[in-house]
């Protein structure tokens, strides 16, 4: 191997000049630096080989080194790689991909705008809540609610709905109106005194919010369905259904977030399918392309539509890359694959094989407290003390020691704090399931004994 190309020169020649995303050059110390990348593996520029346990950042749900979907942007890009789609200006990719997102979408949610990315989207939603309420005459319906660890992007209005607080103090101050509600963990939000439902109890929190901020100055709820770079938390099945009564009731539009779990990751081609609701607002991005091009976009009901159609100014929203020909392109032919090798099926029975050798691997772990997941998107908690839940303190730090732990073992994803996510390619084989599952168990033993 020539000096100049292994990981510590290059990750050298990086920290000179490059700025990453959430910067931090101690944590980037013993970075990766990657070269290729076959199905679910990463090569690092040393050659050695990982698992991808996040698909890289959720998003490269159909593995690395798909040929399709190369092949889809080499033939827009050599037909025509970009044109403007602001409004008189458009292309076939994007019309054909529109098109298709009404057919599998919420049936309520038939009209798409792009972005480039989950962000963006995000930004476009809280825009387009704020402009559809001006235009129905309730110019003051403008607060956002969002939840307590959940993560919507850190453009600027995006990152104050985000509900992680550490992302917050470097920006201060925050736009105003943004308020967040506790999150429906089911492992750590109290159970009622009373025995009833955790999940309305939870859900009944939005209502608090909305009474305290008066309904009518409430835009949006927007919510992920599983929240993912929050620690995979999931809510108790009775929760989105009060949540929808409550946003109806308050009339509060209900904003899904599914960057991470649309187009299968949850086992349903969009999420809130598991509990049979539908929102006002959607949005994608990350699974779309498959990673292999950025593309995001929301998608919105025929009445939102319509109302913005009625206008009687245009929407003063644009990005230079909304409805970009080529991301669209890819996006269709991401598409295709998602159907046509069922990737809702493939995530919901392989996601079932993960958890159950999760559990069975790590259950009854002194630090293990708790092992979770919704089809290929599973979350393990570690704490001090697994009857009280108690966390280590945080100079301990769990996130660096298992993160270590694991390249060690083959195996390369993200923690949040004390919470390893887990959520590999769609695509990935059952073998490969079983060695991720080999060495988080090791990695766990490692770092805090058998
Ligand atoms: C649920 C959710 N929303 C929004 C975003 C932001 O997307 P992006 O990083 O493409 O701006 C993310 C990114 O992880 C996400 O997980």
């Amino acid at each position: 191997m020539n000096a100049s190309t292994t990981n510590a020169a290059l990750l050298e020649k990086d920290q000179a000049h490059m700025i990453h995303p959430l910067h931090h050059s101690g944590g980037h110390a013993s970075g990766k630096v990657w070269v290729s990348a076959e199905g679910s593996y990463l090569i690092d520029a040393d050659g050695n080989r990982y698992i991808d346990g996040l698909s890289c950042l959720w998003n490269v749900n159909a593995g690395h080194g798909r040929q399709e979907l190369v092949n889809a942007a080499t033939e827009q890009m050599q037909k025509m790689a970009f044109c403007s789609s602001y409004a008189g200006s458009s292309n076939i990719p994007a019309i054909e991909l529109a098109n298709k997102l009404s057919d599998i979408c919420y049936p309520n949610i038939n009209h798409f705008y792009f972005t480039s990315g989950g962000g963006e989207a995000t930004d476009s939603n809280i825009k387009l809540a704020r402009s559809y309420w001006k235009a129905k005459g309730k110019p003051q319906k403008t607060q956002v609610i969002s939840r307590i660890w959940g993560y919507h992007g850190v453009t600027f209005a995006a990152m104050c709905a985000t509900g992680i607080a550490g992302y917050w103090p470097a920006f201060a101050p925050g736009i105003p109106g943004f308020t967040h509600i506790p999150t429906p963990d089911q492992y750590r939000y109290p159970k009622p005194e009373d025995g009833s439902s955790a999940g309305i109890a939870a859900a009944n929190e939005l209502e608090k919010e909305i009474l305290k901020q008066g309904a009518e100055n409430v835009a949006m709820f927007i919510a992920e369905p599983v929240q993912g770079a929050g620690g995979v938390l999931l809510a108790p099945d009775d929760y989105f259904p009060r949540i929808r009564e409550i946003c109806d009731q308050y009339e509060v539009l209900l904003v899904a977030d599914e960057v991470i779990t649309g187009f299968g990751r949850t086992g349903k081609l969009f999420a809130l399918e598991h509990y049979g609701i539908q929102p006002d607002l959607v949005q994608f991005a990350k699974a779309i392309t498959s990673g292999y091009v950025p593309l995001g976009g929301i998608g919105i009901t025929d009445e939102i539509a319509t109302t913005l159609e009625n206008a009687d100014k245009p929407w003063m929203h644009a990005y230079t890359y909304s409805g970009h020909p080529t991301t669209c392109a890819v996006g269709l032919a991401m598409l295709d694959i998602i159907e046509k090798e069922d990737f809702s099926g493939q995530a919901e029975s392989k996601g079932k094989y993960l958890l159950e050798k999760l559990h069975s691997a790590l259950d009854g772990h002194p630090h293990v407290g708790d092992v979770r997941g919704k089809g290929m998107m599973c979350g393990v908690e570690l704490v001090e003390n697994r009857f009280s839940k108690e966390l280590y303190p945080a100079e301990w730090g769990v996130a660096g020691k298992m993160t270590k732990a694991m390249i060690n073992h083959g195996l390369f994803t993200r923690m949040r704090s004390e919470v390893v996510c887990i959520a590999p390619p769609i695509t990935s084989s059952e073998s490969t399931l079983d060695d991720l599952v080999a060495a988080l168990r090791d990695s766990v033993v490692d770092v805090f004994g058998e």
